[in-house]
């Protein structure tokens, strides 16, 4: 086994008092491609910056191709042929995409080698040959990430690390650039290290895989192994089987909840896929029902279901009207109102992704997550929160319209880009007339496995990443309630966190 190309031996690095890894032996043989796999915080990333020499380790070696380069400066490891493609792509935005490729050639003298490069990476991802000259910023998440594999790959290296290639891309993209990175190992015979949360693309991908928890590696084995071990199928794929080790760790919860002994309720569950088949069959079911409450000027006022689908209705076809398209993502910045959920369920109704943001959120990092959701419309609850948009959307080139909840205050402001609620709604009403069909094509249009909603970490170790729900996951979470907690149509619901909060989400 001495001839790995990578080979850490019993490596410990530390951000000051707090150990990240701690003892991590791995080997990547030539040609190979092996996967790290790991919760958020295990350390993926801690390693594949030791490896590259943005940190030094504590303790340990890390040896790439027969020599020891334990702690050698970044730009030393790039020029021996290892080349790193950070977590959360770190394009240069102002460069054009073919700058950037460029630059990630700049140890190189072969000119004629780096051009035969730009050909191939050309190749294998045609859209940045189309955006060449366009400045990298402009480029949505998943062209940026090719971006970043391909300029990395212009260092023509031996051995490419990967850190979270999928972060941020929906399904089918990650799927698309995985088959193309397992091209590039194949035709070009680069050796790769890929850490993932992403287990079941990572194992499908990979031939040699690592588990690591806290820092340290549990499990390691061929990838068609260690898909077959109930640990890795239960945590890291999600197939519940004899659940051992689940009942193990968490006795406190298994006798608090006594799931066996809680009958679902066949009754009150609604058939559908997606969500907004769900909440459609809701409404044909239960449309008189009160779906929410909220308190006007002291006085409680119910929406019903019926209400609620109306006004959705609107929001949706609104939404078309201004040129919306299934896919397209929808931020909402909001305390927790009606309009929050008539946001929500516009947006899937009109075939779009739902973002919600925190609304303490500082300017700052509503732009970020507007710009790393490539966000078009931005729903916004009130001028407080206008005037964050206001100040950030001059950077966010992708951001078409913002829309209102409430106009206190703001009878007297007019902007091209801004409209209230209301007016969207009347949009809807015009739009929906204009075009029978619509509304129902637009709920129909989206399948399981697309992409429903994002939710943002809250990014305290790096910034914040998107988690990508599927209409898949949060029926199958909101048909897991029913399992564990019995409930029928009486019984009512306070919301205390906020709706951009994932556990509101399937509520
Ligand atoms: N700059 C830093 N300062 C202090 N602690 C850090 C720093 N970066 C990471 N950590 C800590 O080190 C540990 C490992 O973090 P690391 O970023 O390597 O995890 P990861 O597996 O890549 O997680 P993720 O899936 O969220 O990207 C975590 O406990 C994290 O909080
Ligand atoms: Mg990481």
């Amino acid at each position: 086994m001495s001839d790995a190309v990578l080979k850490l031996s019993n490596v410990e690095s530390a951000y000051g008092p707090i150990k990240a890894i701690r003892g991590v032996s791995l080997q990547v043989m030539p040609g190979q491609i092996a996967t790290v796999l790991g919760s958020n915080g295990a350390g993926k990333t801690t390693i594949l910056k030791t490896i590259s020499g943005i940190i030094d380790p504590r303790k340990g070696t890390v040896e790439f191709d027969g020599k020891d380069i334990t702690a050698h400066d970044p730009a030393t490891i790039v020029r021996r042929g290892l080349s790193h493609v950070p977590e959360g792509r770190e394009v240069f935005p102002l460069l054009s995409v073919r700058d950037n490729l460029i630059m990630g050639a700049y140890t190189r003298g072969d000119r004629d080698g780096v051009g035969r490069d730009l050909e191939a990476v050309y190749g294998y991802f045609p859209i940045l040959r189309e955006r060449s000259d366009q400045p990298a910023g402009l480029l949505s998440g998943g062209q940026q990430q090719m971006l970043a594999i391909s300029r990395a790959l212009m260092a023509a290296p031996k051995l490419m690390l990967l850190d979270e290639p999928s972060l941020g891309l929906s399904p089918r993209l990650t799927k698309e650039i995985f088959e193309i990175v397992v091209r590039i190992n194949r035709e070009r015979g680069t050796t790769l290290l890929v850490v993932e949360q992403n287990a079941h693309m990572a194992l499908d991908m990979a031939d040699y895989g690592y588990v690591l928890e806290n820092g340290r590696i549990v499990l390691e084995d061929t990838c068609a192994r260690l898909r077959e071990k109930d640990d890795v199928r239960e945590f890291y794929l999600g197939i519940h089987g004899a659940g051992v080790r689940g009942e193990r760790r968490c006795p406190a919860m298994t006798t608090l909840w006594k799931t066996n002994a809680m009958q679902p309720r066949s009754d009150v569950v609604v058939p559908g896929d997606t969500l907004p088949q769900l909440f459609r069959n809701a409404v044909r079911l239960r449309g008189d029902a009160v779906f929410m409450r909220q308190k006007e000027f002291g006085v409680w006022r119910g929406w019903s279901r019926n209400d609620t689908e109306r006004a959705v209705r609107e929001v949706s076809m609104g939404l078309a009207s201004l040129g919306f398209a299934p896919g397209d993502c929808a931020s909402i910045l909001s305390n927790t109102v009606v309009e929050w959920v008539l946001a929500d369920l516009g947006v899937m109704c009109a075939g779009g992704v739902s973002n919600g943001i925190y609304p303490t959120d500082a300017a700052a990092q509503v732009h970020y997550l507007c710009e790393d959701s490539v966000t078009t419309v931005l729903f916004v609850e009130n001028d407080e929160q206008l005037d964050k948009a206001l100040e950030v959307r001059t950077s966010l080139p992708n951001l078409k319209h913002i829309v209102v909840f409430d106009m206190e205050g703001l009878a007297r402001f007019h902007d091209p880009m801004v409209m209230s609620l209301d007016a969207l709604r009347e949009l809807g009403r015009a739009h929906d007339a204009a075009h029978p069909g619509l509304f129902d094509e637009r709920c129909n249009c989206r399948q399981p496995d697309d992409l429903a909603i994002l939710i943002y970490t809250s990014g305290t170790t790096g910034r914040p990443k998107g988690a990508m729900h599927s209409h898949r996951g949060l029926v199958y979470t909101i048909r897991g309630y029913n399992q564990i907690v019995a409930q029928d149509e009486r019984d009512e619901r306070m919301c205390f966190l906020p709706l951009c909060h994932v556990a509101p989400a399937p509520s």
